[in-house]
This record gives structure tokens, sequence and C-alpha cells, in this order.
């Protein structure tokens, strides 16, 4: 059986950015409460479609992998903010990209989409169905949101992140992964106005959450999730390198991180960037963490998120030799027309009316 393991990846991160003050100015909330009860100073707001950020994802991905989009059996991507529910976000990306010999399709685990598509990469790949597959974790989130929720309105921005996932003789890769699911939790972080249950109904678009719910289950899944991971691989606690966790609330973070007896420097943080991007925390993340030169060759890294469902997962992954991309692309998204702010007033004032 052949293992899994990351050979490429990238980001795509949308030019405009909300800063709290920003966003202080049309949603009932400051940057002192944003700050201290999630750890998000900022947020970037899409201008281009989502598989727009998702397909520039990829091409980074596969650059770095050294790979042409002709080389991959299957794109997978990750969202629960489709461009559209027909067909999958996966197609705009497969022909955007020139994927001519890939299949594609979309999962939507909520913020855990990253980790439930790796397990489909991982099990695409032990099986022989796939040796390459391109798995982008992409959201264009604030589009759901209702400036009036404030509750939510300040924790979420768009982003998207790819890895290439190739088979591989070598012990390296996915070592161990644990998923979990519990469908009691749906009404706990939902969004309300899209879906056929919203047909003729008057359901404003929104992202609608019991935040304290969601945390309480969050932090004990993301801390439960990451043991079991751990134990699956062999590995001690002490023994892993950088934990890569969804970005939800710093809170969070730091309570896993608390729970493995982990220092600051083995948990990577960069919320405050970006909030909570959903099924695209962990691909950015782990792209960063590259660049930063936090993942060292042959490093025992911990992936693990919790999301809508509730869903949660996690994957204990030996890194590979090489921690450089094999090349890097030029292509960049369109310049912006409008700031970050005004695209989401403009979208509260169309979707909303
Ligand atoms: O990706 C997985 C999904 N998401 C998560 O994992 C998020 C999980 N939940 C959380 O991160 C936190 O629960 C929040 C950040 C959403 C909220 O933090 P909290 O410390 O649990 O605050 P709270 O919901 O208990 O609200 C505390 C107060 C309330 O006021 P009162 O009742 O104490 O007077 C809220 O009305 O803060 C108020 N509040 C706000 N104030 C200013 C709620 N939202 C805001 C806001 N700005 N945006």
């Amino acid at each position: 059986m052949k293992n899994a393991t990351i050979t490429g990846w990238g980001a795509c991160i949308p030019q405009p950015v909300v800063t709290n003050e920003e966003l202080a100015s049309v949603v009932d909330t400051s940057d002192e409460w944003i700050t201290t009860r999630s750890g998000i100073k900022e947020r970037h707001v899409s201008h281009v479609q989502n598989s727009d950020m998702a397909t520039l994802a990829g091409k980074r991905a596969l650059a770095a992998a050294g790979l042409d989009a002709s080389d991959i059996d299957y794109v997978i991507v990750a969202t629960c903010t489709p461009d559209r529910q027909i067909p999958s976000t996966a197609c705009y990306v497969q022909i955007k990209l020139g994927a001519v010999n890939a299949a594609a399709a979309d999962i939507n685990a909520g913020c855990t989409g990253f980790i439930y598509g790796l397990s489909m990469a991982h099990g695409l790949i032990a099986t022989g169905t796939a040796s390459r597959v391109l798995l982008i974790g992409s959201e264009r989130i604030t589009a759901y949101l209702d400036l009036e929720v404030r509750t939510t309105a300040v924790l979420f921005g768009d982003g998207a992140g790819a890895v290439v996932v190739e088979a591989t003789d070598q012990p390296v890769g996915i070592q161990s992964m644990t998923l979990g699911s519990d469908g009691a939790g749906a009404a706990s972080l939902t969004a309300t106005g899209l879906g056929t249950e919203f047909i003729g109904t008057d359901a404003r678009l929104a992202v609608v959450m019991d935040g304290s719910d969601v945390f309480k289950n969050a932090v004990v899944r993301m801390g439960d999730s990451t043991i079991t991971a751990t134990e699956m691989a062999g590995w001690t606690a002490d023994e892993i390198d950088l934990v890569i966790p969804h970005q939800a609330n710093v809170r969070i973070i730091d309570a896993v991180r608390r729970r493995l007896k982990a220092d600051e420097s083995k948990v990577f943080v960069n919320i405050h960037k970006y909030g909570n991007t959903s099924a695209a925390t962990i691909p950015i993340a782990l792209s960063e963490a590259l660049a930063e030169g936090r993942i060292k060759p042959n490093d025992k890294l911990v992936l693990v998120a919790f999301g809508a469902g509730f869903t949660w997962g996690a994957a204990a992954f030996t890194w590979g030799d090489r921690v450089e991309p094999i090349s890097t692309i030029d292509d960049e998204l369109p310049e912006p027309t409008t700031t970050g702010l005004d695209i989401m007033v403009q979208r509260q004032v169309a979707f909303q009316s």
C-alpha cells in the first residue's frame, strides 16, 4: 500500500483587507472586543470568485511540486462557500487549471473540510485510485456574513490554500488520521437563507452560531483528536515538532496547546492576519509555516480542525526531505477596484434588502 505525502503547497490571499477598526464602523463591535475574544486583528475579503482563489492556490501548489496540471488525477475542493451549488467548485478549478486528466469533487465538512479532504486523498492513494491529488481548502465566507449578526460577522475571512498529495514508497506523509462528527451540534453553527430548506421563506443570509457551545466542543474535540492521532502514529506529545491547528479563535488554540503541555513555538498561529477562513485555514497556515522555515525535513506535524456539523479530525504527518518549493509562479489575482469594507457593505445591501 502506498503512503501519501505532500509535495507541493501554496496559498492565495485576496488583496482587500478589513481591519477590526474598519469593521467596527459598520458592525456593533470594537477592536478591543475582537482582539481579546478571538485574537483576530484583520481579515481579507475576496473580490473574485472562490474558484479563482482556489485556482491560484492550486497553481502555486503545482509549481511547488514541480508538476503540470495534467499530472493531477483528482481535484478536491474543501469548501462550504461554493461558487454555485451545481456544479462543484472543483469542476471550475479543474477547467481553469487545465487539469485535463482529473476527476473533480467538492467536500463540505465546514471548517474541518481540509482534514476530511486529506483523508479522501489518503484513501484514493492507498487504494491506487489516484497517484496525485490536488487538495484545496478555499472559502469566500465573507459573502455569507450578515453585518447585523456581530457574533459571526467579525470572525471570518476569505482565502485559499492548496496541497499536492502524492503517492510515495517512503515512510513519510500521513501516519494516522482520526475523524468524527456529531450532527446534534448542527444548530450551533449554521448558515441560514441558503439551501432548499429556505426556498419560499424570508430567512436572511447569515452565519449564525452559539459561540460558547462551539467553543467548548472545539476545545475538547481538537484536543482529543490531536492526542488520538499522535498515539495512533506511535508518537508521544512531546515528539510533535509543530501543530497546525484550525484558526478559529486564539483561545481555542491556546487551550489545545496547554492540554498538550507544549510551548508556543510548537503551535502555528496566524489568525490575527486572516480571521477564520474555514476549510482554508490549515493549508494557508501550512504554506506560511514552510515559507517561514518553521517546518524542517522529517518533522512530525499534527494538523487538527473542528467545524460545523459538528465535525472534527486530525492527521499525524511526517514531513519529507524537501521544505523548499521546486518552482514558483508570478501569477496574481486581478487588482481589486474597491476596498474590502465596501465589498462587505455592498453585499449586505444587495442580499439583505
Ligand atoms: O471554526 C469553528 C467555528 N468557530 C469557532 O470555533 C468559534 C467558537 N466560539 C468563539 O470563538 C467564541 O465563543 C466567540 C469569539 C464567538 C465569542 O466569545 P465569548 O467569549 O464566548 O463571548 P460571548 O459569546 O459569551 O459574548 C460575551 C459578550 C456578550 O455580551 P453580554 O451578554 O456579556 O453583555 C455578547 O453580546 O460579548 C458580546 N458580543 C460582542 N461584543 C462586541 C458578542 N459578539 C460581539 C462583538 N462585539 N462582535
